[in-house]
């Protein structure tokens, strides 16, 4: 048992700096906080064993010279493990803001740049402090349900003139059983889509079994799609259901279409025709009522005649093809998207934003969106971390043209190189992952993992 003190509220404070924690030490207990330091991740672990808390205040950065910040992201992730209720405030260095926002996105409640304004630190801490008393109550509990409960019904906004043949087919071709396959760049709302589907059909009390093809490398494919018996090869220690099996009576979702290798085509297509498949090693058939739905952004018509995808399949899996405008053109549905990313990332975050000034609308507005609506959330993300005030203002977007490209190369890490070169590559060929993969020279899997690695 941990003793906890109900009158007085406990922060801990840990930096490796003792100026700095005697500062801290000092302007907090001048408020009547009750406070114990810590010089090192491992001091910090020993103290929240030793006590109960009701903020963690963590600086970043330990090791000397090093300004990565890992060594703090993984104490965050520790802490976080231990007790996900536990207010954990991180301090940064100036400017690091990507830092802070990897350290929100790990569970951090909030941040503060050194060198901290007092004001504003002892604001961070009472609210946090008061949210983590409700929180402690249950409210998370509640919050998490109903996030749960949305999971179901996704959210699809879509007022602009170019959304509403789509509306229009969801409602039509959803309730029944057609084979949909949907297309559109990268970031449009495919994923979306296909839970709409299946959220309007009466097979929405079984699951929407998402499997996607491009993650998954040649050798595992046909395991992870079709499940295996006990001995098939030498990994295989037990029966295991597939994807196929799982998604019976529900449907199927296979993303990233194009990346199913050309050898497994053909045992997809047999499936698709006859509803009957064998689990690998085994020779007794299985017969499923599936309901197939398959997204990509990759232009399948052209994959198809250079040879890399089967014309035959195509047939089969585009029974209806749903095609999502770019952002660009539906540039009508911004200002709804924008209030409703505001409206779930200000609830995510806790933070008290009211809304967004004119001058940044009007950014949002004229933005090209290369990476279409997730790009969007993630600008607006940023920008409800960054807002300073209750209203979010052009400089909180970043959406300056690309500060980096203004950069001389020489002076770019490797990995800011990378980034230029993804997003400058995207643009030019209007947000096709496919085709910015090829002029990569990279697989699509290895260009999705790097969209992934830096939230493109
Ligand atoms: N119409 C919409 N209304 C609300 N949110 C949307 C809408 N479309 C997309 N989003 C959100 O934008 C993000 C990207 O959507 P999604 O993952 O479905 O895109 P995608 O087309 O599948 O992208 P990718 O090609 O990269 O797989 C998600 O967070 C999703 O919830
Ligand atoms: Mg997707």
């Amino acid at each position: 048992m941990r003793p906890s003190d109900r009158g007085a509220r406990r922060i801990l404070i840990a930096d490796d700096q003792a100026s700095v924690l005697e500062a801290l030490r000092l302007l907090l207990k001048g408020e009547g906080y009750q406070i114990e330091t810590a010089g090192s991740p491992g001091a910090v672990l020993r103290a929240l064993d030793q006590y109960e808390f009701n903020v963690v205040l963590i600086d970043l950065n330990y090791a000397r010279d090093t300004t990565s910040g890992q060594e703090g992201l993984d104490l965050l992730s520790r802490i976080h493990a231990m007790d996900s209720t536990l207010a954990v405030v991180v301090m940064t260095a100036w400017g690091s803001v990507d830092l802070a926002v990897e350290a929100m996105r790990r569970g951090a409640r909030d941040f503060v740049q050194k060198p901290w304004d007092n004001a504003r630190l002892l604001t961070i801490i009472s609210t946090q402090i008061e949210l983590n008393c409700s929180l402690r109550k249950g409210e998370r509990l509640e919050a998490e349900t109903r996030l749960l409960r949305d999971e179901k019904r996704p959210v699809l906004i879509a007022q602009s003139p170019a959304m509403k043949p789509i509306l229009q087919l969801i409602e039509r071709v959803g309730p029944s059983d057609a084979n949909v396959f949907i297309t559109g760049e990268h970031g449009t709302g495919k994923g979306v889509v296909a839970r709409a589907l299946h959220a309007v059909s009466d097979r929405s009390p079984r699951a929407l079994v998402t499997v996607n093809t491009g993650g998954l490398s040649e050798g595992v494919f046909e395991s992870e799609l079709f499940g295996h018996v006990k001995g098939a090869f030498t990994d295989a220690k037990t029966d295991r259901v597939g994807r196929f099996e799982m998604a019976d009576g529900g449907t199927l979702f296979l993303d990233e279409i194009a990346n199913v290798p050309l050898s497994q085509q053909a045992k997809l297509l047999r499936v698709l025709e006859t509803g009957e498949f064998e689990r690998v090693g085994s020779s007794k058939s299985i017969k499923l009522d599936v309901r197939i739905i398959s997204a990509t952004n990759a232009d399948l018509n052209r994959e198809a005649a250079a040879g890399r995808f089967r014309q035959d399949l195509l047939f089969r899996l585009n029974t209806i093809e749903i095609h999502l405008p770019p952002l660009r053109d539906r540039r009508e549905d911004i200002a709804v998207l924008v209030r409703y990313f505001l409206g779930q990332l200000t609830q995510h975050y806790r933070k008290n934003i009211g809304g967004i000034d004119e001058a940044a609308m009007q950014l949002l507005l004229n933005h090209t969106w290369p990476g279409n609506i997730r790009e969007l959330n993630h600008v607006i993300e940023r920008a409800v971390l960054m807002a300073q005030n209750n209203i979010i203002r052009s400089v909180d977007l970043g959406l300056q043209p690309a500060r980096i490209e203004a950069r001389p190369l020489d002076e770019m890490s490797l990995e800011e190189v990378e980034i230029y070169l993804i997003r400058k590559t995207l643009t030019r060929f209007e947000g096709n992952a496919s085709k910015a993969a090829e002029a990569l020279g990279l697989s699509r899997s290895a260009f999705y993992r790097r969209l992934d690695k830096y939230r493109l």
